[in-house]
């Protein structure tokens, strides 16, 4: 058994390009919209710590299996996990896997539009100069008028959804491969700048402090499985995003080094994100805890005190935009995908199909925040006490069924895939690296997701 099957929606260009793709995939929302308003919600430098740890002992390995899988089944996530469960001896249920990252997609992508949405909206304000020389409360009142409207959050939701099925659409090769190449780097120096102003707010410290200090008993199981989760969300690991990306990668690329570039670019930008925003939230005597709004409303004031703060900002958003949509269509395309493989349709019609779903769902997530903001469907049980739809479609999708499709990524690539296989698929050899992505994959990663799990049930 070679195990070499061709690729049948195309191929990356070469390494670049798929380091590209995949950062573009990983970095998104979750870096620099997420990850610092949950830091804030969970107390800080405990949390960032975990995820820190997840990253790098659950997070790289698991991206390193989704790849390999992809690459080797060469066919959207479903099919593939047909495929090489046939050739591993494995039962068909595998493909079921396919399928849980299928929804997850179409959950996490129906949230992520409504979001990128605010991006979206934020581009044309910051322009305009609306944030020169407002006060922490005006920057605020901005973001409440925008969030309480569920008009406005429809169109820019739905702006957001015609382009990423647009570009969907076009395939995987034209379109965002050559935009992510630009794209990235000028991400990274926007946030230098902000860095460069956060550094001069007065609170610096006190930011690095919150973010890096860790102080374990402001962290609960709770937070320990949202920062696991969050290792697998930031990484888009868990649903298939990687794996198909993977399936597209030329066959003489590594495996092991193509993703460890990737996963340190994630960290890099998350990091830089929550020092630029922490000190601007302690200078202006925020809430590090104000939930998903907080970069609407810290970074917002740094841009309305700094020369030129309109072009920054406006830039800043723009590029937050890209970010978002280089992610957003890593969602949807295991879903397109498989309507092309086995439904036999064309790209187009496909993409249209899957946005039309997601768009739909999205309404939930609009909803959240204002006519249901007061409506929290399992306040019965205690941590989903204060939980909108939104909080809920959030939680089960990263802290749920990320971590459960990594587990079961974890197991097929490291127990039921031969030793043979990941060897010759990985391309790091049989040495001790091998070794030490195979033991972390066996053991460690189906270990620690299920104690997190169970603590977080309170169970251990
Ligand atoms: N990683 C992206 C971010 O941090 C979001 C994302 C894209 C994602 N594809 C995914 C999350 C697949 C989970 C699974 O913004």
């Amino acid at each position: 058994m070679t195990g070499k099957r061709e690729p049948i929606h195309g191929q990356w260009s070469g390494r670049l390009a798929f380091i590209l793709a995949a950062t573009g995939s990983a970095v998104g929302l979750g870096n620099i919209w997420k990850f610092p308003y949950i830091a804030g919600e969970n107390g800080g430098g405990a949390f960032v710590l975990v995820y820190l740890v997840c990253i790098a002992v659950i997070g790289i390995p698991i991206m390193m299996a989704e790849v390999m899988l992809g690459r080797r089944g060469r066919r959207s996530p479903i099919n593939t996990m047909r495929v090489l469960a046939a050739e591993e001896h494995a039962g068909a249920y595998w493909q079921w896997l396919g399928w849980a990252g299928v929804i997850a997609g179409f959950l996490i992508l129906s949230y992520y539009s409504v979001i990128a949405g605010w991006a979206v909206a934020y581009v044309f304000r910051a322009g305009s100069g609306l944030f020169t020389g407002q006060t922490a409360d005006g920057v605020q009142s901005i973001f409440n008028n925008l969030v309480s409207e569920p008009e406005r959050l429809l169109a820019w939701h739905t702006l957001f959804m015609v382009m990423t099925m647009a570009v969907v659409a076009r395939g995987v090769r034209s379109g965002l491969e050559r935009a992510v190449r630009l794209m990235m780097p000028s991400l990274f120096l926007i946030l230098l700048v902000l860095l460069g102003y956060a550094w001069n707010s007065g609170a610096f410290e006190q930011g690095i402090h919150f973010l890096f200090h860790p102080d374990f008993s402001k962290i609960t199981g709770n937070g320990v499985l949202i920062a696991m989760g969050h290792a697998f969300f930031t990484l888009s690991l868990g649903m298939g995003a990687i794996m198909v990306y993977g399936s597209y990668l030329p066959a003489r690329i590594s495996i092991a080094k193509t993703t460890l570039v990737v996963s340190l670019a994630d960290t890099a930008v998350a990091l830089m994100a929550g020092m630029a925003i922490f000190p601007i939230v302690f200078a202006n005597g925020l809430e590090p805890g104000s939930g998903p709004g907080l970069i609407f409303q810290t970074l917002p004031i740094a841009f309305g005190h700094m020369p030129y703060g309109a072009f920054f900002g406006m830039l800043f958003f723009v590029l937050l935009v890209f970010a978002a949509w280089s992610s957003s269509i890593s969602l949807i395309e295991p879903a397109v995908a498989w309507l092309v493989e086995n439904r036999g349709m064309k790209r187009v019609s496909a993409s249209m199909l899957a946005g039309v779903v997601t768009w739909l769902f999205g309404l939930l997530t609009v909803f959240s925040f204002n006519i249901w903001s007061d409506f929290r469907p399992l306040s019965f049980i205690p941590v989903f006490r204060d939980s909108t739809i939104f909080d809920l479609l959030d939680y089960l999708t990263a802290n749920v069924m990320l971590p459960l499709g990594g587990l079961l990524i974890a197991v097929f690539a490291a127990w039921l895939m031969s030793r043979d296989s990941s060897v010759d698929e990985l391309g790091m050899g049989d040495g001790f690296f091998y070794r030490v992505w195979r033991f972390l994959v066996r053991y460690i990663t189906p270990v620690a997701v299920s104690i997190v799990f169970l603590r977080a049930i309170g169970i251990v």
